[in-house]
């Protein structure tokens, strides 16, 4: 890894083994692209990659006239430009022009990678990272731009942010501030989204790439389960095992827009951050602003490995703490088993069965607090309720402590019921527009969290009551979009900055329970997986991927969520059936076969299912306690598609490839079909496995595959619905 600054041609290459990234001071003084992708030799002057020319209709510089923007690679473009695409940013000045032209003023290359002030980001330390930061200059605005770029060693990985800073005395505004925008010479490239709504998340959608523009966005206040933060554009014949691939991810966890916007000379434009709706910041003199961080990942290799490069970057540089890479508690969770109607009595029945069953973590859902038996109140009154916690929450886990199970507990810090003891104190504290009908979601409104008072005080009481227990677990909720965002604490020309304060807000709530409780392990949630991202991950290193336990349904939704996120951080149970949100009925060592492919746990009453169910259930901890490490930290693979065929399969591998897992899955029987073979990947091709008894090689198994008929076959069939099997395989 290196970075290298060439002085007289004024160009960087950012490089590490796999990829390039060349820059450089265009004729104009701004910063233009020059290259992106698989490695290249490092030389002086790459110019003549830049066109140095004009076509009809073209805009040029007055200086050069020679140069457009337009018909040339663009790093941060501006409005008001030659360059007319998709701008990366855009600043008002006082006058009311929103021209601007930042030219190179200097840079610092060094090692490492530094944090982002009061966001999430990734991390690196001397060895694994280095950064380089241009820093830009407009004269007229008095404002400097600095484009961060860090290059990591490891990992085909190149981060970026942007930070505006006013130096002169007058008020600015940015209008739009980007984290990144990418310029690609050519536009042969599709489009992947990840889209969905609740209880269907991040489904893959695959759009061909044309002059025009796709994009997805969000501005529900959170990353959305509608769209997610996270894209790829991939070459039409790239697939799981071959070709290239770009991914981009935004760590954020509010509103967002990632966009491809393809131009008519054939060229692509990508583009991430902040939505721009909605958002105006105000930069009085003296003040900086910083985007979000936009991860940029390439492959030649296929989408598996682009996934991979994902899972270990956010494993390694991003979850942080005792849970970074560390095996996950097997929990059982009350939510679908009691709802909001559970006693401390019941509880302990629960927990009870559970720990018989080798369970180690038992967390209390929504209910526990004020007068919250319904989910028309209680929300901001975060005080045990007595009838259902006599000795509050220290009783409690001093129960389950003693029954030998860890304890932990839900919360919902961004919510108030009006029919709450805050909202009564301090209506003023929630968002809300003076004089307007204020909307509600799930009968709740959304404190606002740009307001520092109201995040402290939120604090306290989590504080006190996460504090007065031994607490080994939290499971942060967050079960609406915003509407009416407003804050009664900011003046008119302020109001575009709530969207984000709010979310600093959250982070900064998350950042101190974190320093006070640095062992607990947080899994965030929003209606299941309405706010899976990567912001959200440096935080709470586990996800609650949906609210849809049903197996069948989430051998989809955990398909799509692993493309951008690792194993590690997919929140996964079994729960009962028929199943609550589909009505189907799935074999439990089905349910425990999906679920065992993420951080395992079950939502179900233990107590209500079958003596034999339960030994299943033995069986399925006992083997999650034995692989949990490889399963949720090994290398993944997709195999078989489940958007494309009536099975499914993935399969992870240790890293020295001597022990594998493999996960099949019929979603409907076939009848009178062949069971054929499931090819497996990522072993080594000359080591001998052991798979139920016999003997194959790497290469038969990648090649020939494993065959189906053993597994597979029962009479016509080739696997009744809903079979599935989870068989490890081992080398000699
Ligand atoms: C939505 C979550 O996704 C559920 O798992 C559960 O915690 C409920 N909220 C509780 O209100």
């Amino acid at each position: 890894m290196n970075i290298i600054w060439h002085n007289q041609s004024k160009q960087f290459h950012l490089y590490n083994e796999k990829i390039s990234y060349i820059i450089g001071v265009n004729p104009v003084g701004g910063i233009g692209g020059i290259y992106f992708g698989r490695r290249i030799h490092d030389k002086e002057d790459m110019s003549y990659v830049v066109n140095r020319f004009s076509l009809p209709n073209v805009a040029v510089d007055p200086d050069t006239e020679s140069y457009s923007m337009e018909l040339n690679l663009q790093e941060y473009p501006a409005f008001g430009t030659t360059d007319f695409g998709t701008q990366a940013y855009e600043i008002e000045l006082q006058n009311g022009s929103r021209v601007s032209s930042f030219v190179y003023r200097d840079h610092k290359i060094f090692s490492g990678k530094p944090s982002l002030a009061g966001l999430p980001a990734t991390y690196a330390n001397e060895q694994e990272a280095m950064t380089l930061e241009i820093v830009l200059e407009d004269e007229i605005a008095k404002m400097t731009l600095t484009l961060s770029y860090t290059i990591f060693a490891d990992y085909p990985v190149i981060t970026r942010h942007a930070v505006f800073h006013n130096e002169g005395v007058s008020r600015t505004k940015l209008i739009r501030a980007l984290s990144a925008c990418l310029d690609l010479p050519d536009q042969d490239y599709e489009w992947m989204q990840f889209s969905g709504a609740w209880a269907r998340e991040r489904i893959p959608e695959t759009k061909k790439i044309s002059a025009g523009s796709v994009s997805v966005e969000s501005k529900r206040g959170t990353s959305s389960a509608n769209q997610n933060p996270f894209v790829i554009v991939k070459r039409p014949h790239t697939d799981d095992f071959a070709g290239e691939a770009i991914g981009l991810s935004l760590v954020y966890s509010g509103n967002f827009i990632a966009k491809a916007e393809g131009d008519c000379f054939g060229r692509l434009r990508l583009l991430m951050g902040i939505h721009p709706d909605r958002f105006t910041w105000i930069l009085n003199g003296g003040e900086s602003f910083e985007t979000p961080e936009a991860v940029i990942a390439m492959t030649s290799e296929g989408l598996n490995d682009l996934s991979q490069t994902f899972h270990e970057l956010y494993n390694n540089h991003l979850v942080r703490g005792k849970w970074k890479n560390e095996p996950r508690p097997i929990l059982i969770n009350n939510w679908e088993a009691t709802y909001m109607d559970f006693n401390e009595e019941r509880i302990l029945s629960i927990a009870k069965r559970a720990k018989e069953a080798g369970v180690e973590l038992f967390v209390l859902d929504d209910g526990w607090f004020g007068e919250r038996n319904d989910d028309y109140a209680g929300l901001g009154d975060w005080i045990e309720n007595p009838q259902k916690l006599p000795q509050g929450m220290a009783g409690l886990a001093r129960k389950l402590n003693a029954l030998g199970m860890k304890f932990g507990f839900w919360i919902e810090p961004e919510m108030v019921n009006p029919d709450s003891n805050l909202y009564r104190r301090h209506p003023e504290w929630v968002l809300s527009v003076p004089g307007r009908k204020s909307s509600l979601g799930r009968h709740q409104l959304v404190l606002d969290f740009s307001r520092e008072e109201v995040v402290d005080h939120i604090y306290g009481m989590l504080k006190k009551v996460i504090g007065g227990a031994p607490i080994s677990y939290i499971k942060w909720d967050m079960n609406r979009s915003l509407t009416e965002v407003f804050s009664l604490a900011m003046d008119a020309s302020e109001q575009g900055m709530v969207y984000h304060k709010h979310i600093l807000g959250v982070y900064s709530l998350y950042e101190r329970l974190i320093r006070d409780f640095p062992d607990i392990l947080f899994e965030s949630c929003s209606s299941g997986g309405n706010r899976y991202d990567a912001g959200m991950l440096y935080y709470a290193p586990q996800a609650w991927c949906s609210d849809n336990t049903d197996a069948i349904d989430r051998i989809r939704i955990q398909y799509g969520t692993s493309y951008g996120y690792p194993l590690s951080s997919i929140g996964a149970h079994v729960s009962a059936v028929p199943n609550l949100q589909t009505g189907r009925t799935v074999p439990i060592e089905t349910r425990a076969n999906v679920a065992c492919f993420g951080t395992f746990g079950y939502e179900l009453d233990l107590n209500k299912i079958t003596e034999e169910e339960f030994e299943q259930v033995k069986e399925q901890i006992r083997f999650m306690k034995e692989y949990r490490g490889l399963l949720q930290f090994g290398t993944f693979y997709r195999l078989k598609s489940p958007f494309e065929g009536d099975q499914a399969a993935w399969i992870v591998v240790s890293k020295d490839k001597k022990i594998a897992i493999f996960g099949l899955y019929c979603l409907r029987s076939n009848v009178n079909a062949l069971p054929g073979f499931l090819k497996l990947a990522g072993l080594d091709p000359d080591m001998a496995y052991v798979l139920d008894d016999a003997e194959y090689y790497g290469d038969e198994l990648m090649n020939i595959g494993v065959t189906l008929t053993k597994l597979c076959q029962s009479g016509l069939t080739t696997g009744k619905d809903f079979v599935s099997y989870v068989k490890v395989l081992e080398a000699r």
